[in-house]
């Protein structure tokens, strides 16, 4: 699964209508992560070029993105008022409109480059193909990964044969991914929308919406995610193709807004004029009013006229920096390093009061034992994976000894060598103090030396916290 072969949890939005670029996505590719083309409003041909130059740039996993276009064109009549009221307000500003039109975005073309291309994965926005197309990629070597924004678009995906769901709540910069737009469609947030497909589906998950830190993406991992598909945050990179009215747009706190004005489907954006004076009146028509409004858009952004440009951007648009792509990404994973040892920090501190006594007694003697037996993996199976660890001697692995958190992998080194070098090593206890959630176990390790040592579990039963004292006896 690709998701296991990822250096780091992170994977580039696909960013259609100008940021994405073959650049960017080789940029996130050659970190570890996963570099998405956008195929929205390319041809085949564009799109295969594409390809063929992030392939050359980097040799890291990529990925292209489909639009599933629409069971058919929208009614004439649903959208007409909307063109007209539209016109209007053009003529009297000299601004330019398209005509409304169906297309299907080729398509066919675009899925059948993919079948040959083999790419590690495809995924789809939009909607949620047939299981033959999905049968007919994998076999042509790709994952499928299907977008979804509702627990019931989870299922369909799921049952249609999906390998991995991406899931994107409602912060999202851009269109909603949502197989079908419509009025009452619903608006999950991202963290309720992982908790309620984690519960249900056992698919892979990667989180979508305005994760911007790594404080985020750390929550998001924690939810349930592997992985985080991230859009805003590097459309301020050098690398992406983002026009200079959005970045200007994007440096600043202006909140967004969900709005049809500009495409006929419900996308996220940063508020400006064109949105406040149309969303109210705009209809669902998709991708009609994306072809009446295109004309407009391109003047305005070759212009700088930010109230009519859609500004497509997350929640957190805030928080995006100017940096080159490989640094947003290291930047991305060295905080969610510290966010996730945070937690657990945390979290061993309110895991307290839900353990017995007999637990913890029986905790320790088997504690002891495992340590008189010499056996490193019995020892080492009372752990949770990281704990919070305060002793003398672990500054002998090089890290602060005061309320560090260190994982498994530390821990049984640092007593491989306890072990190696106290082949005779024997607790003897000799008291033991319970708590709620914590036993205080005062031991003689070896010879003249005595211990006195805190263990405190987790809810599951297994050590968070460890700090020993050490003393010599007279
Ligand atoms: C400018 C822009 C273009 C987007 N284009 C696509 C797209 O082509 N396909 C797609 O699946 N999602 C697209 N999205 C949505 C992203 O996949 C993703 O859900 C979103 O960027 C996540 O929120 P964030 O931007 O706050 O990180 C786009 C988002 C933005 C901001």
């Amino acid at each position: 699964m690709v998701l296991e072969q990822l250096k780091v949890p992170i994977v580039l939005a696909p960013l259609a209508g100008g940021p994405s670029t073959a650049e960017l996505a080789a940029a996130v590719a050659s970190t570890g992560g996963l570099g998405f083309l956008a195929a929205g409003y390319l041809t085949a041909a564009e799109l295969s070029e594409r390809i063929r130059r992030t392939r050359e740039l980097s040799d890291g996993q990529i990925a292209a993105n489909l639009f599933v276009p629409g069971s058919s064109a929208a009614e004439p009549g649903s959208y007409q008022p909307y063109c007209q009221q539209l016109a209007r307000w053009a003529r009297e500003r000299d601004l330019p409109l398209g005509e409304p039109r169906y297309s299907d975005d080729d398509w066919q073309a675009k899925l059948e480059l993919l079948l040959r291309e083999g790419l590690p994965v495809v995924s789809f926005t939009f909607g949620c193909p047939e299981r033959q197309v999905l049968d007919a990629l994998r076999d042509a070597g790709s994952e499928v990964w299907i977008t979804v924004t509702s627990p019931e678009e989870a299922d369909e995906a799921e049952a249609a044969g999906a390998d991995v769901l991406v899931v994107q709540g409602a912060e999202a910069g851009g269109h909603r991914a949502s197989f079908i737009d419509r009025p009452d469609l619903p608006l999950y947030g991202l963290l309720p929308l992982l908790s309620l497909i984690r519960s249900g589906s056992p698919l892979p998950l990667v989180a979508s919406g305005a994760i911007a830190t790594g404080k985020a993406l750390a929550a998001v991992l924690c939810a349930g995610a592997r992985a985080a598909q991230i859009g805003t945050a590097f459309m301020l990179c050098p690398e992406a193709g983002t026009s200079e009215v959005h970045r200007a747009a994007l440096r600043t706190q202006a909140d967004t807004g969900l709005t049809r004005a500009f495409t006929g489907r419900l996308a996220r954006g940063i508020r400006n004029q064109f949105m406040d004076q149309f969303s109210s009146a705009a209809p669902i028509a998709y991708p009609e009013l994306h072809y009446v409004t295109s004309p407009l858009r391109r003047r305005a952004r070759e212009q700088g006229e930010a109230e009519l440009v859609n500004l497509w951007a997350g929640e957190a648009h805030a928080l995006a920096q100017p940096l080159p792509a490989v640094d947003v990404v290291r930047r991305l994973v060295a905080e969610t390093e510290v966010a996730l040892r945070r937690a657990v920090a945390q979290g061993a501190r309110s895991a307290a009061s839900v353990v017995a006594v007999d637990e913890l007694r029986a905790l320790a003697d088997r504690w002891y034992e495992a340590w008189n037996a010499h056996d490193l993996d019995r020892i080492l199976s009372h752990y949770a994976e990281d704990i919070v660890f305060s002793s003398p001697f672990i500054a002998a692995l090089g890290v602060d000894p005061s309320g560090t958190v260190i994982g498994k992998p530390a821990l049984r080194a640092y007593w491989g060598l306890a072990l190696k070098r106290f082949p005779e090593l024997r607790f003897e206890p000799t008291a033991a103090l319970f708590g709620s959630s914590s036993v205080t176990l005062v031991y003689r390790a070896v010879e003249g030396l005595q211990a006195a040592e805190v263990v405190e579990l987790g809810r599951d039963g297994l050590i968070v916290r460890a700090s020993a004292h050490y003393d010599r006896l007279p």
